[in-house]
């Protein structure tokens, strides 16, 4: 009988250890789901060039220091995040991501974090249209799964757009004239217009207002909690307009992109 319990306890012991060894493991890190190729939000950089960096992944440290956990980053393709998020391989998705109902439908998001727009590029020289009907009929290069891809579809007709993976690819494929326009986000817009001052225009026309947020997986109000304070914080304590003015304001045009 003693021996039994004995057993027991040990067998108890041993399954309160594997629990919080487990426990550790998943929770070492504050893992971040990215697309590292939207200057100036997430690039390559740092002193070596291939440390993912940018204005999401300081504000992703601010909240990994708010909830004591070292940040991990993950970069993967754009359309592969919010499944990532899902399937629990990250926690939190800092991609430049814009809050759209149907997003929303399948992951939670922040309150908005920065006010943004699409824009149209172009090869320079080219007639530069005035209005969004000028770009009707003409192909437009887009990042897969953007909201400048249903933008581009809903002008042009979604025969005419042409999806890639990277984002990169679709503004070389401008460069080289596989296409008519391009449309993206306005501050990576204008990180590779100032890349490429030679060769592209940027060029507004009336798109709706976006708004990025944190996307987390749907239910994890503990981490949103969080990611909503920190939000907050650095706002008010004058951290948020320092990454502005560094990344929007100093580090303009300092994105790798070269035409092939
Ligand atoms: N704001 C746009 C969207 O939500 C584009 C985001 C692309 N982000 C990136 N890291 N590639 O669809």
């Amino acid at each position: 009988m003693k021996q039994f319990r004995y057993g027991a306890l040990i067998v108890l012991a041993m399954a309160v250890l594997l629990a919080a060894c487990s426990r550790q493991d998943t929770t070492k890190y504050l893992v971040m789901g990215t697309n590292a190729e939207f200057p100036p939000f997430e690039t390559r950089g740092g002193p070596g060039g291939a440390e993912v960096v940018g204005f999401d992944v300081d504000v992703a440290k601010a909240i990994a220091a708010k909830v004591g956990l070292p940040l991990k980053i993950e970069d993967m393709k754009f359309d592969s995040l919010l499944p990532a998020l899902d399937a629990g391989q990250v926690d939190m998705v800092l991609a430049g991501m814009t809050i759209t109902p149907d997003r929303a439908q399948n992951v939670d998001f922040s309150d908005p974090y920065y006010k943004a727009t699409q824009v149209v590029l172009m090869r320079k020289g080219d007639p530069v249209p005035t209005s969004k009907e000028d770009l009707k009929g003409r192909t437009i290069s887009v990042q897969f799964g953007t909201t400048g891809d249903g933008a581009a579809a809903e002008i042009a007709g979604s025969e005419n757009v042409r999806q890639f993976t990277s984002m990169l690819d679709a503004v070389v494929a401008l460069m080289n004239s596989q296409v008519d326009f391009a449309v993206l986000d306005e501050q990576p817009a204008i990180n590779f217009q100032k890349k490429n001052p030679a060769d592209l225009e940027l060029v507004r026309l009336a798109f709706d207002d976006e708004y990025y947020g944190v996307a987390v997986k749907k239910g994890n109000t503990e981490l949103l909690a969080r990611i909503n304070e920190t939000l907050a914080e650095i706002a008010a304590d004058g951290r948020y307009d320092r990454f502005v003015d560094y990344w929007m304001v100093q580090m303009i045009g300092s994105a790798e992109l070269e035409a092939e």
